[in-house]
């Protein structure tokens, strides 16, 4: 049994044999939980870059899908198969106004060249 269950058990009464945890109040136990799920589901690298890096590539995803994986034959272009540099000269392109679109042209404005390559390096593929 791993040690989130127990936990679950020994606040729910189940486990009457754990009475010294008895006490456990109900906020340090959603915390410990969520502690407990935090460290599961975060476990790739939470540098501060990382993290800031993933956060602006986050907002991709609306349109182009996790980490640009998409829906094959879903109407937006996929775009996890350009590399970093491909994927950098397209978003600066939309942003220069070279690269035709309905709608990159004008997202792309909205960022910092600085930002772009951030989230170019967090999206593009590796050469
Ligand atoms: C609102 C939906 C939407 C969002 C959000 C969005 N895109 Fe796009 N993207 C599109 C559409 C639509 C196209 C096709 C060109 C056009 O019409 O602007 C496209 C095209 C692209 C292309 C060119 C693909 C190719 O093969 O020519 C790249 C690269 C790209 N997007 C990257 C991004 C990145 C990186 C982000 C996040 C900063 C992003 N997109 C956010 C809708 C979106």
């Amino acid at each position: 049994m791993n040690s989130l269950k127990m936990g679950i058990l020994r606040y729910s009464g189940v486990m009457r044999t754990h009475q010294p945890h008895k006490h456990i109040k109900p906020v340090a136990l959603i915390l410990w939980i969520f502690g407990a799920l935090s460290t599961c589901a975060y476990g790739q690298s939470n540098t501060p870059t990382a993290l800031y890096q993933r956060s602006l590539a986050a907002t991709c995803a609306n349109c182009h899908g996790t980490d640009g994986k998409g829906v094959p034959n879903g109407g937006m272009p996929l775009i996890n198969h350009l590399s970093k540099k491909q994927m950098l000269e397209q978003l600066l392109a939309y942003k220069a106004g070279t690269k035709a679109g309905t709608i990159m042209p004008q997202l792309c404005k909205g960022y910092t060249d600085e930002q772009l390559a951030a989230i170019a390096q967090e999206l593009g593929s590796h050469e």
